[in-house]
């Protein structure tokens, strides 16, 4: 005999049960609403991506993640593991008809080999917004902005989450201030960025092989002993475009209403190579979990995949850790919402009333209508356990009458409703 099939999903893929479908559909439309609202269009595109537009030969740990195959004829191709890659390239087509900038937005889901660990999965949903065309913090601002919409439209407190900002520029500013050639710079980016996930031991190793000497690494890891902007400031300097990069963001965010949720962090250098500016992440406010968001200022993208150079920044914000950190605060059933009405009815001869009813009622609410004739009893425990607000019950006498009593679940207290006519027409309270 053939070996038993699973019923779990592969490793690292999910199922969504309804009950995950509520958290899915409270983050998914909390996102497309914020998008709306802040003018980004949407865009979409395949999953199935060319392998060789996502490779990059920096050691990147997402390039090295990515799930390829051949297909039929040889063609090396990818489930993409990130949607900036694809927006690079979309735009990179359409370059010379486009009126910049363009604001975009996607909910693509991604998939990336990961070890496994939490927050983290071999496929997720990731919101991405991306401005190209902008090379102003104005774009940052309102990129941020909008993603602050999104998180409080999915309930997430203002008080339950930072986003720690730096600038790379700000950073390759003060390396080379350091005599760290220009030539090291993404390379001792990356290595940064491991800070935390591998030892300082490990990242002095990278280092090094990178040709920094000992006077270098140590220049490099007293740069991420800066606590505040004024300190970084007080390196860089005196005309710094990066400083004033990040004070004219700091500036915007106050007229925003987000400055409050917005801190300077040197430590903050994302594993993306193409990042060239301000970068910044999103984390819960007491630092449980991973980012919830990630993202910042890649102006040489375009140039690199063959376009004509433009600027962009962009972030992409995924479903998992969101998910995690929102049960966390508001409970596991937060999301659930109670709405409309389940209908059954006693006896197989009250089925077509009952029909009927449900049938007028959808014009106006939804509702879950049982196939089978139950025992009152078992009527209520499960429109109980539903997500039905109320429950209206059809039995003979109700018919009779021409009437039914519908119940609110949570507070027991019943309306009369006429039930042979429709139900929109005539009600009683
Ligand atoms: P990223 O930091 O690699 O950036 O991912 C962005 C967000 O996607 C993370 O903060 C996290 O919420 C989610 N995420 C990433 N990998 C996983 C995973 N394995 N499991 C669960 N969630 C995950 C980017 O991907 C950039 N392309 C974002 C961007 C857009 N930059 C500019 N435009």
């Amino acid at each position: 005999m053939s070996e038993p099939i699973s019923f779990e999903p592969p490793r690292g893929m999910r199922d969504f049960y309804p009950e995950d479908m509520v958290w899915r559909n409270r983050v998914f439309d909390a996102w497309r609403q914020a998008s709306v609202a802040h003018g980004f269009q949407p865009y979409d595109a395949c999953v199935v991506e060319n392998l060789a537009l996502l490779q990059r030969k920096s050691g990147e740990e997402v390039s090295e993640q990515i799930y390829h195959f051949e297909d039929k004829s040889g063609r090396k191709l990818a489930l993409r593991p990130e949607m900036t890659p694809t927006l690079a390239r979309m735009i990179a087509a359409r370059q010379g008809q486009m009126t910049f900038p363009v604001k975009w937005f996607t909910v693509a889901q991604c998939f990336r080999y990961e070890r496994m660990t939490r927050g983290r999965k071999r496929e997720h949903y990731q919101w991405n917004m991306d401005i190209v065309g902008e090379d102003s913090v104005s774009a940052e601002a309102e990129l941020l902005a909008a993603a602050a919409a999104g998180l409080s439209a999915m309930g997430m407190p203002d008080s339950g989450y930072r986003i720690h900002v730096n600038n790379r520029a700000l950073l390759a500013e003060l390396l080379a201030s350091s005599g760290i050639d220009a030539q090291h710079h993404a390379a001792v980016f990356l290595a940064l960025d491991k800070r935390g996930k591998i030892s300082d031991a490990e990242i002095t190793a990278l280092l090094e092989t990178e040709g920094l000497d000992t006077e270098a690494v140590r220049k490099t890891f007293d740069l991420l002993a800066v606590q505040t902007l004024d300190q970084a400031a007080a390196l860089a300097a005196p005309d710094s475009v990066a400083v004033k990069a990040l004070r004219d963001l700091f500036a915007l965010a106050e007229i925003y209403g987000i400055a409050d949720r917005l801190v300077f962090d040197m430590s903050v250098i994302r594993g993306l190579a193409y990042y060239t500016g301000i970068v910044f992440e999103a984390f819960d406010a007491e630092r449980k979990f991973r980012a919830i968001f990630g993202g910042g200022r890649y102006d040489s993208l375009l140039t690199a995949i063959g376009g004509a150079p433009t600027p962009a920044v962009g972030l992409g914000f995924g479903d998992v850790v969101i998910v995690e950190v929102l049960k966390d605060l508001l409970g596991d059933t937060a999301a659930t919402e109670k709405r409309g009405v389940t209908v059954g009815y006693m006896f197989p001869e009250q089925r077509d009333a009952a029909t009927r009813l449900a049938r007028d009622l959808r014009e106006r609410e939804p509702v879950s209508l049982m196939l089978a004739p139950q025992k009152p009893k078992q009527f209520f425990a499960r429109a109980s356990a539903s997500s039905s607000a109320d429950a209206i019950f059809i039995g003979p006498d109700d018919v009779t009458r021409g009437t039914a009593k519908r119940k609110n679940l949570a507070t027991r207290e019943e309306t009369d409703i006429w039930i042979l006519e429709r139900a929109d027409s005539k009600q009683e309270t």
